[in-house]
Order: structure tokens, then sequence, then C-alpha cells
């Protein structure tokens, strides 16, 4: 199959990664990529975003299924315009995309679903907003709503910092006040061709910056795969009470969910609460939840664009488990310091188990060096047996890469036999 894969992530070098991994001699292309994908597979310097470019491109080199990696070329309609021109792609058009690109939507939809989420107000003054706060009491939960490149939450127990919060989120449109939701949190992945939806392996994601949860929350700085100490039925119980009637829910209102729904979900005393869904695959999820897929990813992703997953059977995973460590950039999340050579990532990829997944690099054009061009840089990924041994050797890999003034957390999977 030639595929195009749209984004320039980890996430979509471990896409690209899984479909190599067929060897089913697919034709690969990515735009624009990065570093490690340019390795790989051919680039080219597309505008994702663009529904024109992309789909005029997707035509005249006859891409046979387009996969999109992030929410903006969703949120701008790139999925509905390739639809439109009869080309298979695997992400949801605008309108679904909305559960991700607005919690209002998300929380709608949801209401009408029956879904079981945390109790939530919608303020769009400062007046309400702090009305919810004492309503709900602490720790107090703020939400801008709309993308906020995952800056847009606070989680507090100090109100004046939820209100200043609330306050400075109110310039760019509604705030949602939450429930706080007390429990690990999980991520799961369901593929999605609108009506059947196929589960992915759960996967846990650290979001804070600093070990022990500590510091700002990013996008996410490390995450494992699969999760041991789930309670048993807990993927059935998320299908049958979270994805199934949202897809249904989203069907029935003529915008069927076709693609990657992320349900990003806290396990409660009281039950499972649906805390967020992405409209694509998680980053860093994405890199431990793809490597253990035994079933060809190319076939989940184009029976979810055509709409025939019916009758498929659930995606089988490999008995080892999943370590990934993200590598960021001096200063990230707040101003990210970038152009920075990064070296010794052969010696790292040389441990046992071990692979690099590349997101902000890019050649110096002149001297051909690898440098840092964003915040997180790039996830060490890791397999193994148990999670002891995947994680010792994610960690002895990230020993062997040096970028000054980067930062990684040294707790991921700690403590998870
Ligand atoms: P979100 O962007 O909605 O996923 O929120 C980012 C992070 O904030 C989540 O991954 C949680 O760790 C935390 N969070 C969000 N909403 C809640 C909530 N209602 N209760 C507790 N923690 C939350
Ligand atoms: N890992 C969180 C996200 O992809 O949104």
């Amino acid at each position: 199959m030639k595929i195009l894969v749209l984004g320039s992530g980890a996430r979509e070098h471990a896409i690209v990664t899984a479909l190599l991994a067929e060897d089913a001699g697919h034709e690969i292309i990515a735009a624009p990529g990065n570093a490690g994908i340019a390795a790989d597979v051919p680039v080219v310097s597309l505008d994702a975003n663009s529904p024109e470019d992309v789909t005029n491109y997707a035509f005249e080199n006859n891409i046979e299924l387009v996969v999109i990696g992030p929410e903006a070329p969703l949120v701008a309609g790139v999925a509905d315009a390739l639809r439109t021109r009869g080309i298979p792609v695997f992400g949801p058009g605008q309108a679904a995309a909305q559960l991700e690109g607005s919690k209002a939507f998300a929380k709608r939809i949801m209401d009408e679903a029956g879904v079981p989420t945390g109790r939530a107000v919608r303020a769009d003054t400062l007046a309400d907003a702090e009305d919810a706060l004492d309503t709900f009491g602490a720790p107090y939960v703020v939400k801008a709503d709309g993308l906020a490149a995952g800056k847009g939450v606070l989680v507090t127990d100090d109100r004046a910092a939820a209100a200043a919060h609330a306050e400075h989120w109110l310039v760019h449109g509604s705030v949602l006040v939450e429930e706080f939701l007390d429990g690990p949190e999980v991520s799961l992945f369901l593929v999605s061709d609108g009506h059947t939806v196929l589960p992915l392996a759960p996967a846990q994601d650290y979001k804070r910056l600093g070990d022990g949860d500590a510091g700002p929350n990013t996008g996410g700085m490390g995450a494992y795969s699969p999760l041991p100490w789930l309670p048993d039925g807990f993927v059935d119980e998320v299908i049958e009470t979270v994805a199934l009637p949202t897809v249904r829910q989203l069907a029935a209102e003529q915008t069927p969910f076709i693609g990657l729904l992320y349900c990003g979900l806290i396990v409660t005393p009281a039950g499972i609460r649906v805390i967020e869904f992405n409209a694509r695959f998680g980053d860093p999820e994405t890199q431990v939840v793809l490597p253990r897929l035994v079933t060809p990813l190319s076939m989940l992703l184009f029976g979810a664009a055509t709409g025939s997953l019916a009758g498929m059977p659930r995606p089988e995973f490999a008995m080892d488990v999943a370590v990934t460590v993200v590598l960021a950039s001096e200063n990230y999340p707040d101003a990210p310091v970038t152009g920075r050579e990064i070296t010794g990532l052969d010696a790292a990829a040389a441990v046992e188990g071990v692979h690099i997944a590349h997101a902000a690099t890019a050649l110096d054009p002149s001297t051909g060096a690898l440098l840092a061009t964003g915040g997180r840089v790039l996830s060490v990924v890791a397999v193994g047996t148990t999670f002891a041994e995947a994680r010792s050797r994610a960690y002895e890999a990230m020993g062997h890469i040096r970028l000054e003034g980067a930062q990684f957390r040294t707790d991921i999977a700690g403590g998870v036999a």
C-alpha cells in the first residue's frame, strides 16, 4: 500500500516504524517528518494543515491511505477534504474532531451518550468560574475550552492560582471548572471506523515534568504498557460504557468518528471516569503501544478508513512490555532552548531492546549535525520481558545521549511489576 503519514513527532515516527515492521513492502511517505523519520522513509515538505495541499498531493501521487498523526490537521478539516475526493483517511473530520478540540463539545456528547465523566461547569465570566470553584472545592481543576497544547489544564489546591488560571484563559474563550477525580490515569486507544471499535493495549502516560509528578503539566514525559494493575474486564468496560456510546452518538449526529479514539480515563473508587478524549494517537503512549502490536497496523488503519472493522478480531499484542522515556530540551515546557546538538544516539540504540523515536530533530544543513528543534526532542523506547528489564534498558540508553541542558524523568514505570 502507498501510505502518507502526516506529522512530525515521535508518535508519527512510531507509526512509521510499525508500518515498516510489517515487512509488507508498503511505500511510506511522511510529511513533514523529522530527522529520524527521514532516515527511514522519504519525507515531503507539505503543509500538513492545508486540506488543499494534502489532498492535491495524495491525489497526484496515488496515495491509498493517509494517516493523520496530530490534532491540528483534523481540526483544519484535512480528513474531510480527503474523504470528499474519495481518498481513504485515518482520522476524523472536523466535526468529530471537536471531541478533542472543544472540551464543551466532548462534555455534551458524553452527557447525551451517558458516558461517565466528572461533573463540570462551563464558565464565561470570572464570577461564574469562582462560584464553580467554591461549589466543587479543592483540589481545583480548571480547563481552557479549546486546543491549548496541554497548557490549558490546571489542577491545584491553591484557590487563587485556580482563579488566576481561569481569568487568563477566559480572555481566549470559555473555561471549564471540574470536579477533581482521584485515582490512576489510563490511556486507552480504540481504532474506530465510525461504528465498530477495536481496542489497543492500555498505557499510562506521565504528564508532569518532574519525578514524583512534580512540576508543570507537559505533553507527556514517558509511558509504559501494558498496565498489569488494571482490574479484569477493564477494556471491555471501557468499550461498553465509554467508546461505543460515544461512537454511536457521533454517528447518530451524522459526524461519524473514523480514526483513533483516545480515551483519557481515571480509575476512581466509584468507577471509570473520562477526563478527556483525543481524536488521535497519544504521544508518548503510541511509542509503547505500537511496538507490542502483532496485528498489522495498516490493516487496522485501512479497515477504519474504509468502514470495514466489523468482524475483525481484536488486535493482538506481544507478551513483552514497553517503556518510553522522553528527552526534553532545557526550559521545556515554558520556553525550550533549541538548536543544540544531540549526540550518542547510535550507542543508545545499540542497547538491547531499545530504539529511538525522534520528535523535534533536524539535521544542520551545513554540518550534518543532529539538532534539537523543539521541546520534546525524542523518545527512548525499550521493550523487555519485565518492567525492570525494559526500564533499565531505557535508562541505560538514555545514559548514552548527550544534549546540553536536557531534562528527563528518572521514575518512568518505577515500581511497576
Ligand atoms: P486533560 O488535558 O484534560 O487531559 O488534563 C491534563 C491532566 O490534568 C490530566 O492528564 C490529569 O492528570 C489532570 N486532570 C484533568 N482533569 C482532571 C480531573 N477532573 N481530576 C483530576 N485530574 C485531572
Ligand atoms: N499523551 C497525551 C496526549 O497525547 O495528549
